[in-house]
């Protein structure tokens, strides 16, 4: 294998310029999400078909577009057609015979099932790019998600892929770290923290052996930005990773994910040898002098190891568990080594800004958090999927224009964000910029991009409770602050949502947080009160119900709903409450055969509100449960 770059770039260069001009070409997403939704079968289906009919055809399988709520998503090009490439939604196996029989063999483009085209056309589907989606979005790090084919790295380099490595290589460390400074760019791990600073800190360190390590743990719930990256565009990750190592003088480095995500694994495996290959990592990189390579570990999946010195921990073979800080792992890391920890995103955005100059980073964004936010839109939201939005945009935007806001009508009532021990804000906070600083003003944190959108239909009492859930059992134990004061935090919120809140409880939940706050040993222990501080902040009157009233206002909380039917809604001969209510809870009277629940029997499991069909609507939710005392008493009476 040659590893002349002009002869690298060039074959690269022809291969997608064949590829662009094929005849007919197939893109199919198949990462985590796209094969959740079916789309190896219709990778399979697409395959066969081709063969059957004879049909030459290529078949590029690429990475996940954001677009998740559209999966399997297939882009099909067919120049002849004299139409620009179309993207077709939802695309399952079923659907493969119709898009091949119709626009591959004949000249239907099948626009009932597409999504948009991605170039300009008068009469077909809407232009992708002016949805206003695409209109707010500035793809930095998505850039090549969905487009390109993760596992050959010379699509990567066709679409200007390394150049900023070469470039990088022809400047001194200091010149780079000087350019990521003046370029503004700010950790997407969670904190925001500088990373030209902490890269300075690290190369200032008199030290023979350096490190550098790629955070992709990734253990919130809810989030799924990073994976989509390295499954979609592993090399935009590595290429900025190689730069951070050559800047701050590291000679190893290392890519920390988790075994949850094996098709990360698998595809940076691939990426590295391809890499390797091409000599862009391993000895003398573009002849440059300057050596390094990556390995990855996969860790076990603890959410506690994404904090960066449970994570060094970790891959020094230790139980993954925080140390104090200072001294930083710039300073004093991996095996006692300076050590630079950054995000999948922040790397990726290095590899940008060496290619645009930091000039051409801060005209995007706000002045104090240049750039671009990534955000995995998760929850009642119509759009689920990846976003990449200039810092500096509402989140109403985010949420409305970009993501297509609640389904079926339903009110908007918070957004988490910032991963469990981030926050939720309430919709008064919409016109709020996403920014770190606005954020933190607002009680939350920007985390590492998970969005979740919540609805009437979430109780946040109970939200808060599942964070801190969460948080009790994720957090390591090795502090006495960490280990009682969450799970005391934890046990409150379990008693207030069963109904055995009580009036103190509200203050109690204050001061320990603060305590927490300000005693924990690391940022799992420190942010865990945010979910309780956010929802009393701006949801306090739902804590006040399930206290004073012992009612939860969602009808959420188990404890505090019963389930009613009306007898003026039942109707006389349907049975299919009776028949599915797994414990016979349900009687019908003799002879009006309206059905009633048998209260001591009924164990909440929701199948009878499901089941009851939507033109009868009998079956109700009440809280609290002494409400069905009354609508029987008006019955009888
Ligand atoms: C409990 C906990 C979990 C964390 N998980 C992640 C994670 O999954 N990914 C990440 O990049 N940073 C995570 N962080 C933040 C890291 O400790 C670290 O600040 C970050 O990787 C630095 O990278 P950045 O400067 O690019 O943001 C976590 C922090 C804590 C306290
Ligand atoms: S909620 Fe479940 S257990 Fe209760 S009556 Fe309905 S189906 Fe039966
Ligand atoms: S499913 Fe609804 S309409 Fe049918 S018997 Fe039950 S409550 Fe009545
Ligand atoms: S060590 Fe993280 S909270 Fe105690």
């Amino acid at each position: 294998m040659t590893n002349d770059w002009e002869e690298i770039y060039q074959r690269a260069k022809e291969k997608w310029e064949a590829l662009e001009a094929s005849p007919i070409h197939i893109r199919i997403g198949t990462p985590t999400c796209g094969r959740a939704a079916g789309a190896l079968d219709t990778l399979k289906e697409f395959r066969e078909k081709l063969e059957k009919e004879g049909i030459q055809g290529q078949i590029t399988e690429v990475g996940c577009m954001g677009l998740c709520f559209a999966e399997p998503l297939v882009i099909i090009s067919k120049p002849e057609i004299g139409l620009p490439p179309i993207c077709y939604r939802n695309v399952t196996y079923q659907e493969v015979k119709r898009l091949v029989d119709g626009f591959i063999l004949g000249d239907d483009p099948c626009l009932e099932l597409a999504l948009g085209t991605l170039d300009l056309t008068e009469d077909a589907a809407p232009y992708i790019p002016e949805m206003l989606r695409f209109e707010i979005e500035e793809r930095l790090v998505l850039r090549n998600c969905g487009y390109i084919d993760p596992q050959d790295i010379d699509h990567y380099i066709a679409r200007g892929g390394y150049l900023s490595l070469r470039k990088a290589l022809g400047m001194s460390p200091e010149q780079i770290i000087d350019e990521v400074s003046k370029a503004g760019l700010r950790g997407r791990g969670g904190a925001g923290f500088p990373t030209g600073r902490k890269w300075d800190l690290c190369r200032s360190t008199k030290n023979e052996m350096k490190y550098i390590i790629c955070n992709a743990d990734e253990g919130d719930p809810g989030a799924f930005m990073d994976r989509v990256v390295l499954e979609s565009d592993p090399h935009s990750m590595i290429e900025g990773m190689i730069i951070a190592a050559y800047a701050v003088g590291a000679y190893e480095g290392f890519i920390y994910t988790r075994m949850e995500y094996p098709l990360v694994l698998d595809r940076l495996e691939q990426a590295l040898m391809q890499a390797r290959e091409y000599g862009l990592l391993g000895e003398d990189i573009f002849g440059s002098g300057f050596s390094f390579d990556i390995e990855t570990v996969a860790g076990a999946g603890a959410f506690v190891c994404g904090e960066e010195t449970a994570m060094i921990a970790s891959i020094e073979g230790r139980r993954g568990m925080p140390r104090p800080r200072p001294p930083y792992p710039a300073e004093y890391g991996l095996n006692g080594e300076p050590t630079v920890v950054d995000n999948v995103k922040t790397l990726a955005l290095v590899a940008r800004i060496m290619g645009t100059g930091a000039k051409g980073f801060r005209s995007i964004g706000t002045p104090s958090s240049p750039g671009t936010a990534v955000f995995a839109l998760a929850g009642r939201i119509e759009q689920i999927g990846l976003v990449e939005v200039p810092m500096g945009t509402t989140l109403r935007q985010v949420i409305f224009d970009v993501g297509g806001g609640v389904p079926e009508g339903r009110e908007l009532k918070a957004i988490q964000i910032g991963g469990p021990a981030g926050g939720c804000v309430g919709k008064e906070a919409l016109d709020l910029p996403v920014d770190f600083d606005s954020f933190k003003a607002a009680g939350a944190i920007m985390g590492s991009g998970g969005m979740i959108v919540l609805d009437e239909n979430n109780c946040m009492v109970e939200t808060a409770r599942f964070f801190l859930d969460f948080l009790a059992r994720e957090e390591c134990g090795k502090c006495i602050m960490g280990r009682l004061g969450i799970k005391q935090l934890s046990l409150i919120l379990e008693e207030i949502v069963r109904g055995n809140g009580r009036e103190e409880d509200l203050n109690l939940l204050e001061e320990i947080s603060k305590d927490l706050a300000e005693g924990a040993l690391c940022n799992l222990g420190r942010t865990a009160p945010n979910p309780i501080l956010t929802t009393l902040r701006y949801f306090r009157d739902e804590y006040e119900a399930h206290i004073k009233e012992k009612r939860c206002p969602a009808l959420v909380c188990k404890d505090l709903i019963a389930y009613y039917i009306l007898p003026e809604r039942c109707e006389r001969g349907c049975e299919h409450c009776v028949l599915t209510c797994p414990t016979e809870a349900i009687v019908s009277d003799e002879k009006t055969r309206t059905k009633r629940i048998q209260q001591d029997k009924c164990v909440k499991c929701g199948t009878c509100l499901e089941i009851c069909p939507p033109e009868y609507n009998a079956v109700i939710k009440v809280s609290p449960p002494d409400r069905i005392k009354e609508l029987e008493a008006k019955i009888g009476g």
